[in-house]
């Protein structure tokens, strides 16, 4: 599963999940009466119970008087509570709305449980494409592609290819594995740190990227050695550390040379090794390319 289509997947997931969940979470509660009820009870429950305070009554004529509220005491009578509201014989008043359970069969086909359904099914599915996702990036691949044998061609050919009659390198870049084949001598060898099983029949794979931080090493062909444009480390042909700010040589894979005499690649696993006190490749060899 490529990259693009991975993110494009988790893409479409979290916005079908946002999409259900704002249109499952928009809409009222049962408790919530007043978005549920009809227009006309609302509008009857706006007719709610007016409380007016009197003013103090006028003296009698026999010099009584009415017994005074004591300021700021409102005094409810009958006359002074507001009517409640006309309704309308076409309104429903709040007190007038029965709610009656729904029976559990018929439930299951509301449209409420239905987002719900869709909601948490959406949300399981998002999360098993992402699952997904990830253990393709973490699986190991077996057939093909970085991370599995690269079959980089025939090894007496590529060595005559890397290895030229004047002694140079030219670097055979595998795309495949990200790598770079180089020719190594028995004498090279002998001199160089190299691991047994980072050879075979002559023959070296260097990880292309650059052990500081990552850019893609390029091969210059004037100073024969690999030199990074990024922050200026060089090594020699053979990958061997030589200066700049990398902490060790070029990484390389495991290489061997099958019964049909092809060079196998295994880029599952890359070989780290400090920078190279002893070199068996000589650089520069000429003008530097950074
Ligand atoms: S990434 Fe190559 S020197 Fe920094």
């Amino acid at each position: 599963m490529s990259d693009a289509l991975v993110i494009a997947i988790i893409a479409i997931g979290v916005l079908a999940a946002a999409g259900v969940f704002a249109v499952a979470f928009r809409r009222p509660t049962k408790d919530d009466w007043e978005a549920n009820a009809p227009a006309g009870a609302r509008k009857a429950d706006k007719g709610a119970i007016e409380v007016s305070v009197p003013e103090p009554a006028a003296e009698t004529a026999d010099g009584a008087s009415d017994p005074t509220p004591l300021s700021g005491v409102a005094v409810i009578t009958q006359d002074t509570v507001a009517a409640p509201a006309e309704v309308a014989d076409d309104e429903v008043s709040p007190a007038e709305i029965v709610y009656e359970e729904t029976p559990a069969d018929e439930q299951a086909v509301t449209r409420r449980n239905f987002l719900k359904k869709a909601t948490f099914t959406t949300f399981f599915v998002w999360l098993a494409t992402m699952g997904a996702g990830y253990l393709s990036f973490m699986w190991p691949k077996v057939k093909g592609g970085f991370g599995a044998d690269i079959d980089a061609g025939d090894a007496t050919e590529i060595l005559s290819q890397v290895l030229q009659a004047d002694g140079s390198v030219t670097p055979l870049f595998i795309p495949e594995g990200r790598a770079y084949v180089i020719p190594l001598t028995d004498e090279q060898l002998a001199a160089s740190e190299f691991e047994d099983t980072t050879v075979a029949s002559g023959l070296v794979a260097l990880f292309q990227t650059c052990v500081h931080l990552g850019c893609r090493v390029p091969w210059c062909s004037s100073s024969q050695g690999f030199e990074c444009p990024c922050h200026g480390s060089k090594y020699t042909s053979a990958g061997e550390y030589f200066a700049g700010p990398a902490p060790r040589n070029l990484d390389r894979f495991i290489v061997s040379v099958n019964d049909d005499n092809r060079l196998i690649i295994s880029t599952g696993s890359i070989v780290a090794t400090p920078r190279a006190q002893a070199k068996g490749v000589e650089y520069p060899q000429g003008p530097s390319c950074i």
